[in-house]
């Protein structure tokens, strides 16, 4: 971020901040105040109702920018005023943010300015919820803050403690350092990729014994796809190669779809001729079938499939490593996890390597979540807490960004 051509002066980092009607409102002047303290530009929005709690001349005082409060603008505007805003803004932070606005971003919906901006803002988004314990912990809002999570929010959880309304318990406001480092951090990370090429791989693949079936593997791709996903929303040119999968590519990224081993071994060494970042996360079969089929083969009892290995592409992108290029690998493993990695980052050479136990539930293959340990450079283990896999995608990204930085491109 620079202000200018032959500036090398950082830019502020701009922060959009929507308000919404809960007795919290009142503490989103201080807010302002303590994100311009840091150096940010401030442009808030308040909700209908957040009005009742905090008035619009106060935070266009302390932003020194009209306080935007209706899809139109005020006096209504000829230009679009949801686009003008998402496309100044370097990260949307909302606080607090109350049990309908989760709901309301939970589920797509864009009934006024606030939702429409998220729902147009591909960028960071912070969100520091706030409201009495009983709506906090009602499994509707629970299950609404989970989605935000698994779609790349970053969630500020309330406290626990004496709440305005007199009940005690979690519910509010964090703490006004939090949601300052949190929306300063996600500013910092829109950019922090802008115009490097990552190359990921994600899913299974299907290797065909006949026309009608195939070895496979219980890989969703939802790991490589939140990866994507991640990279892309900090300014990444992102192309994604994937196996056969349910699930919907991210907004703005480049897919190749393939189904075989040998059809994404030549996918990734065509996107690793110009990528800087290397990511295999997808779970590429280690064996196919000796020469498939032409024809369905019919029952045969006993019937024995010879297998042949497949190439291990980590392994040959490793070798045709480009100067400068980052490098990652994943490790799905049922038994003896650290070991294990330790010995195949070695083996592999790769930079980084997420392991992952996939033998429990709710996490590894096909969950939303993942507990991974992350063996670093050095061949450290790392154990991560249980997280959701955007989480997991921007930890990582965190990591391979200061790889990339002793590495300059050549
Ligand atoms: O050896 P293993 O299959 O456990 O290694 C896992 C890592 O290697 C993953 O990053 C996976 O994408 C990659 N891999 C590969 N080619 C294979 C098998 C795995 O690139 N044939």
């Amino acid at each position: 971020m620079t202000a200018g051509p032959g500036d090398d002066r950082p830019r502020a980092p701009r922060i959009l901040l929507g308000v919404s009607g809960g007795i919290a409102a009142y503490k989103a002047a201080e807010l302002v105040r303590a994100l311009v303290r840091e150096g940010a530009e401030v442009r808030a929005i308040l909700t209908r109702r957040a009005e009742a709690f905090v008035t619009p001349l106060t935070l266009a005082t302390l932003t020194g920018h009209p306080v935007e409060r209706t899809e139109f603008g005020e006096p209504p505007s000829p230009s679009i005023l949801h686009i003008d805003l998402v496309r100044w803004a370097d990260a949307l932070v909302v606080a607090p943010a109350t049990g309908n606005v989760l709901a309301r971003f939970a589920r797509g919906l864009a009934d006024d300015l606030l939702s429409t901006v998220y729902l147009a803002f591909d960028g960071p988004v912070v969100v520091a919820p706030a409201m009495n314990p009983r709506m906090w912990d009602h499994p509707e809002t629970r299950e609404n803050v989970a989605r935000l999570g698994h779609r790349g929010a970053v969630i500020v959880p309330p406290e626990e403690g004496f709440l305005a309304c007199g009940d005690e318990g979690a519910g509010r406001l964090a703490p006004l350092e939090a949601i300052v480092a949190e929306a300063l951090a996600a500013a910092r990370r829109s950019s922090s990729l802008d115009g490097v090429h990552v190359a990921v791989s994600a899913g299974p693949t299907f290797e065909p014994i006949d026309p009608a079936r195939f070895v496979g593997n219980r890989s969703s791709g939802r790991m490589g796809f939140a990866i994507a996903a991640a990279a892309r929303a900090r300014g990444a040119r992102v192309t994604l190669v994937h196996g056969p999968v349910t699930i919907t590519p991210p907004w703005g990224v480049e897919t190749v779809a393939v189904r075989t081993a040998l059809e994404m071994r030549e996918a990734m060494h065509e996107a690793a001729r110009t990528a800087r970042v290397v990511v295999m996360a997808a779970a590429v079969a280690d064996h196919r079938p000796a020469g498939p089929a032409e024809r369905k083969i019919s029952r045969k009892e006993p019937w024995s499939l010879e297998l042949v290995p497949n190439p291990d592409i980590l392994a040959e992108l490793v070798a045709a490593r480009r100067p400068g290029q980052v490098i990652v690998g994943f490790a799905a493993e049922t038994h003896d996890l650290v070991e294990r990695a330790k010995a195949k980052k070695q083996r592999k050479g790769c930079d980084l390597l997420v392991a992952n136990d996939v033998s429990g539930a709710g996490s590894g293959f096909e969950a939303d979540d993942n507990r991974v340990t992350l063996i670093d450079e050095q061949g450290r283990a790392e154990p991560w807490p249980l997280m959701p896999k955007r989480q997991v995608a921007e930890r990582l990204l965190d990591r391979i960004e200061p790889l990339l930085a002793e590495r300059p491109a050549p």
